[in-house]
This record gives C-alpha cells, sequence and structure tokens, in this order.
C-alpha cells in the first residue's frame, strides 16, 4: 500500500486483527503508529491495551511477537450489538479472570469486581450500556495497573496469564478452532482453582464460590483428561513462551482474589490432572 513511516495503521476488530496489526505496525519500517479500535468484548477488556503483538504459528500460540503500544485505544460499546454469543461469551472469559487477580494487580483502590460481576450477571448478558461499560472501565482500570508497572511482563505482568498455561495448550491441540481464546482460558482457570484448591492454598468456600461465578456466566468444568492425553498437554505447555527451561509456569489463586507463581516439573504438572 505504499504506507511511510509518517503513516499509522487503524486496527478495527476483535483479537485477531488487533494482534496482526500491532505486529506488522511494530515491524513495518522498524515500527509505525497503529491505533486499536477493538470490536470484540475480548479485545475491549484485554487485547487492544496494553502493547502484546502476536501471530499463532501452527505448534505454539503467540511465539512470535512484540510489545508495542498503539498511539491510542478508541472503545465504542455499539461494535458489540452484532457480536455473536460465543464471541461475546468468550470475551466473559477474560473479565471473569480480571475478577480472580484484582489483588494483584496493585491498584490503588478496590474494584469488588468479583462482588460487581456476582450481582450484574443478567445485564451483562442483555448488554446492558451502563454495566457493559463500568465492567469494561474496571478491567481496563487494573490492566493498565498492570502494564505501568511492568509493560515486558518481568514480573507483575505474569499474574495476566492465569488459566492461560493450559489454556494455550488447549486452544493448540484444537487448532484454535475447538474453543475460543475465553472459553480456553476458563477451563484453564477452572483447572487451577481445583489445584489450588487440593494444595490448600485457598479455602473449600472460596474455590466453591468461585466455581459458582463461572457456571453463573455459563461455563462448566470439563473433564479435560478424558478430552485429551495430558502427556500431550503437557508436551504443548513445554513449548509455551511462560516455560522455563524444565519447569512449566502457573499463575494460581492463592488467596481471595489473589494469585501467585508456581513452577512445577513436568511430572507435577502430569499429577495436576
Ligand atoms: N495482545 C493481547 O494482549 C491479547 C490478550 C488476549 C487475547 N489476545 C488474542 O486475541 C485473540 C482473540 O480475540 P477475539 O476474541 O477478539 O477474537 P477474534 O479477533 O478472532 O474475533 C472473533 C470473531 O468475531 C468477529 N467480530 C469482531 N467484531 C465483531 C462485531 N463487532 N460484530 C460481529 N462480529 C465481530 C470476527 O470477525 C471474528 O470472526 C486471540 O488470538 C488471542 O490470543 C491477545
Amino acid at each position: 500500500m505504499g504506507l511511510t513511516r509518517s503513516d499509522v495503521m487503524i486496527a478495527v476488530g476483535g483479537g485477531v486483527i488487533g494482534d496482526i496489526t500491532g505486529f506488522a505496525a511494530s515491524t513495518y519500517m522498524r515500527g509505525i503508529d497503529y491505533i486499536q479500535v477493538p470490536t470484540t468484548l475480548l479485545s475491549m477488556v484485554d487485547s487492544s491495551v496494553g502493547g502484546k503483538t502476536a501471530i499463532d504459528m501452527k505448534d505454539a500460540k503467540n511465539i512470535v511477537g512484540t510489545f508495542y503500544q498503539p498511539k491510542a485505544v478508541f472503545i465504542n460499546i455499539n461494535f458489540l450489538k452484532t457480536l455473536d454469543k460465543k464471541q461475546f461469551s468468550s470475551g466473559l472469559g477474560e473479565i471473569l479472570k480480571y475478577a480472580f487477580i484484582e489483588e494483584s494487580c496493585g491498584y490503588e483502590q478496590s474494584l469488588f469486581l468479583f462482588e460487581y460481576l456476582t450481582l450484574c450477571c443478567e445485564k451483562m448478558f442483555e448488554k446492558e450500556a451502563m454495566t457493559l461499560m463500568r465492567i469494561i472501565e474496571y478491567c481496563l482500570k487494573l490492566k493498565i495497573s498492570i502494564v505501568n508497572q511492568d509493560e515486558k511482563e518481568n514480573d507483575l505482568r505474569r499474574v495476566l496469564n492465569l488459566g492461560h498455561t493450559l489454556a494455550h495448550a488447549l486452544e493448540t491441540k484444537g487448532r484454535y478452532k475447538t474453543y475460543t481464546h475465553g472459553e480456553a482460558v476458563i477451563q484453564g482457570i477452572f483447572f487451577v482453582l481445583d489445584w489450588a484448591h487440593k494444595n490448600d492454598l485457598i479455602s473449600y468456600s472460596y474455590c466453591r464460590l468461585s466455581c459458582e461465578l463461572l457456571t453463573k456466566y455459563g461455563f462448566h468444568k470439563e473433564d479435560i483428561s478424558n478430552k485429551y492425553k495430558p502427556e500431550e498437554l503437557v508436551e504443548l505447555m513445554k513449548k509455551d513462551k511462560k516455560s522455563l527451561r524444565d519447569k512449566i509456569r502457573f499463575i494460581v489463586p492463592c488467596d481471595k482474589k489473589k494469585v501467585k507463581e508456581v513452577q512445577l516439573t513436568q511430572e507435577e504438572t502430569l499429577a495436576m490432572f
């Protein structure tokens, strides 16, 4: 298209368009400006903000990518009117994630996202404007707080990966067709909630309340080990960019609305299933 360094790319679309545009903008002529106009719920609450760009490869997700901040992000919830149920639900997946990490985001005040999401479920499904805007605003406050402290994911930003270790393996296994990103993240959250409770990191009542919140939003825990061979999922987790040389990283709940990182061996990871 003959773009020059003074041109700007505008990503109008969901997370895939946003990530690809950001990646193209960050590498074309060593970087030109770009703007995000997210049109899915997931991209409004998460992917359009924070500057992560990536493309999915056959064998591993997000393995090629850059950190490159957009010059601006414009969010208009009217786009959501045409979004189908499955994609709306995918966005809910990332929103629910924020409810479980709120106290680990370093945000100056309590937003009570967990409680608010428990109360406003029906209004969310009705796509009620004030509720949607409030939830999007809350999620972005938390995300921006994290990115401002740790843009390049050296430490704090990893809390955003709650549910993502299993999620990325599931998405790759399903060739990015079986699960939407949000659905896979929720399965990942069920997985670590269960593990955290079994390992006495969280109480039974918090684990139950958390699962109830996910169920309220239409998500159900799948029997993953019946659907896929755990060994194959662990192989994929080892290829994930979050994994260390011989350890697999998980963000796990460790208290109400708090998470921490654990690093597990391949054998310990297999035992999680
Ligand atoms: N960069 C980040 O920080 C980050 C964070 C989370 C997820 N992601 C990435 O985002 C991607 C998922 O994004 P997504 O959930 O937006 O999916 P998507 O971009 O694939 O969009 C989902 C579908 O919705 C359609 N669509 C988009 N807007 C619409 C609208 N307003 N009305 C009707 N249909 C519409 C799209 O054409 C597409 O078919 C994944 O690849 C994931 O890895 C990136």
